[in-house]
């Protein structure tokens, strides 16, 4: 789990420390919130991607979800998502969701800015 992270996690490129290193196993998801938008967290055979947590169909918690392999399914209607793009893979959702940039080191997991940003296909 993140622990509580301080405004010192923040660095002057927006960059935020959102949980410690070792917090996410691989094939696991947490949400964390991110300037007060919920993210989504996950590790896929051992890479770090964050998207947002809020579905674009009707704002469940796709961490409430289903994480399997790269497709992260909506525990509301079933939606899924490619998780490293963000990219609608079945309906009813017909957004994509915004992708951010996520990276680690000694410090801990840290989420920046958005690399391509979700709404319509
Ligand atoms: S809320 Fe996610 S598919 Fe409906």
């Amino acid at each position: 789990m993140a622990r509580g992270m301080g405004m010192g996690d923040r660095e002057t490129s927006g960059r935020q420390r959102v949980a410690a290193r070792d917090a996410l196993g691989d094939g696991e998801m947490m949400r964390v919130t991110v300037d007060r938008r919920d993210v989504a967290l996950y590790r896929i055979d051992g890479r770090l991607y964050a998207t947002d947590d809020t579905c674009t169909h009707a704002r469940a918690s796709l961490t409430d979800g289903y994480l399997d392999g790269e497709t992260v399914e909506c525990p509301l209607h079933q939606a899924c998502f490619h998780v490293p793009t963000g990219r609608v893979l079945a309906p009813p959702a017909t957004e994509a969701l915004t992708v951010y940039a996520v990276r680690v080191d000694d410090e801990g997991i840290w989420v920046g800015r958005p690399l391509r940003l979700g709404g319509a296909e």
